[in-house]
């Protein structure tokens, strides 16, 4: 964990590793290097013993400000296709990381910034956060998933709002149509969001990564198939002897209460 990165930071505490997005002076904006970076520390991550990931902006004004606008304004028809391809590439390495992510909102997140929250397990935000999609104002789309995990978040009319009209929401609007999982004061943001990593860390890793993978299918094939990945990966489960032993020991607990009355 302890290579170096011009883009991002990356430490380790006890069982959760910490990614800092690190250009505060340009609100953390995403440019092509910040994309690689993140992909190359995701896979240190796999490697090391961390059980949980959280995403945060360095300073307290942007969680990040989306695509770099400076990368943006060079794009052609031909490039923008892989523009969009390699965000996409990296957020939904990001969605289907075998271990849980937490994104720690402190402050904007727009754009592409908003994209990559979506593409974590959890939202934490800051009182102060705004969150939005402001392409349209730029003649634009979401183009690294959001289009797709917008409206799979908040639903399709709450998406449109966003996307169609690219006005920024407060973290309590956010709050309200489930865009964000909750909202703290900002000097709180880190101890909260510590807190609900040290839970996730406290489940059983083959569990979580098997619940993780059998709900983000359900919201992209169809219904049927998601409920036989729901199946399957429960059957899976019960081939680790730890299961078994705690559906056990809950089972003795109430025996034990009822004989108890
Ligand atoms: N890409 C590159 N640089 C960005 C950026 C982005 N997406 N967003 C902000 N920055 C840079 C600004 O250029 C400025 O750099 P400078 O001081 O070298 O000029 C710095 O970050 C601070 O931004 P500034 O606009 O001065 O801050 P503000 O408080 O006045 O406004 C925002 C904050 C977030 C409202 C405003 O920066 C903004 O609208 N950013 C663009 C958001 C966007 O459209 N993102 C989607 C891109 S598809």
């Amino acid at each position: 964990m302890s290579k170096c990165y011009r883009t991002i930071k990356l430490k380790k505490k006890q069982h959760i590793a910490w990614i800092t997005l690190d250009r505060p002076d340009k609100l953390n904006a995403i440019n092509a290097v910040m994309l690689q970076e993140l992909s190359e520390a995701l896979d240190t991550i796999e490697d090391a013993n961390a059980r949980c990931v959280i995403i945060t902006g360095k300073g307290e004004k942007a969680f990040s400000a989306g695509a770099d606008l400076t990368e943006l304004q060079k794009l052609t028809p031909e490039t923008a296709s892989e523009f969009s391809m390699k965000g996409q590439q990296v957020f939904t390495k990001l969605e289907t990381f075998s271990k849980p992510v937490v994104a720690a909102i402190n402050g904007y997140a727009l754009g592409g910034g908003l994209e990559l929250a979506l593409a974590c397990d959890f939202r934490i935000a800051a009182d102060s956060a705004e969150l939005g999609c402001p392409e349209i104002k730029l003649g634009l789309i979401p183009a690294w998933g959001g289009t797709q995990r917008l409206p799979r978040t908040v639903g399709l009319s709450n998406a449109k709002q966003l996307i169609m009209l690219g006005d920024r929401v407060q973290a309590d609007e956010a709050l309200m149509m489930g865009l964000v999982d909750k909202v703290v004061p900002q000097k709180e943001l880190e101890d909260e969001t510590r807190a609900l990593a040290q839970r996730l860390c406290e489940r059983q890793p083959a569990a979580l990564k098997h619940a993780k993978r059998a709900t983000n299918s359900g919201t992209k094939a169809s219904f049927d198939s998601g409920l036989k990945k729901e199946r399957d990966f429960f059957a899976l489960l019960f081939a680790a002897k730890d299961t078994i032993k705690k559906i056990e020991a809950f089972g003795s607990q109430r025996n034990k209460k009822e004989g108890d009355c």
